[in-house]
C-alpha cells in the first residue's frame, strides 16, 4: 500500500504540464541540497500579467512530481501576484495532504513557481516596464 492518497499518485501516474517551453517569460529552478532533487518551472505571462501557459522538469521524488504537477494546475490563469501568494501549505492541501516526511516536497514545488515569477519581474524591470502596474503588490 502507497503512504500517498490517490490524488498523490495520480499526479505522479499522469503528470500535467511537463516539458520545456520555448521563449518563456520566466524560469525558475530551484533544488533540495538534502535529497538532490531539482526542479525547474517555465511559465507564459500575458499583457495582463496572468499565467497562460506552465511547464516543469522535475528530476525527484514522486512528491515532488506530483507537487510539481498540481502546482502548475493552480498556476495557470492566475495574475504573477496571486501566483507568488501561493503557499507550500496550500499546495499540499490541494493534493489532500502529504505524508509528514515529504511535506518538505511542496516547498520544492511553490518555491520553483516563485522563482520562475520573480524572473519574470526582473526580466520587465530589466526591460524598464512596470511590472506592478496594476498597482497589485
Ligand atoms: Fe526531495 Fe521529495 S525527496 S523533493
Amino acid at each position: 500500500m502507497s503512504v500517498y492518497n490517490e490524488k498523490v499518485m495520480e499526479h505522479f501516474r499522469h503528470p500535467r504540464n511537463v516539458g520545456v517551453m520555448d521563449d518563456p517569460s520566466g524560469v525558475g529552478e530551484v533544488g533540495n541540497i538534502s535529497c538532490g532533487d531539482i526542479m525547474r518551472m517555465y511559465i507564459k505571462v500575458d499583457a495582463s500579467e496572468r499565467i497562460t501557459d506552465i511547464k516543469f522538469q522535475t528530476f525527484g521524488c514522486g512528491a515532488a512530481v506530483a507537487t510539481s504537477s498540481i502546482v502548475t494546475e493552480m498556476a495557470i490563469g492566475k495574475t504573477v501576484h496571486e501566483a507568488l501568494a501561493m503557499t507550500n501549505k496550500q499546495v499540499a492541501e490541494s493534493l489532500g495532504g502529504l505524508p509528514p516526511l515529504k511535506l518538505h516536497c511542496s516547498n520544492l514545488a511553490a518555491d520553483a513557481l516563485h522563482a520562475a515569477v520573480k524572473d519574470y519581474l526582473a526580466r520587465q524591470e530589466a526591460l524598464g516596464t512596470e511590472p506592478f502596474a496594476s498597482g497589485a503588490v
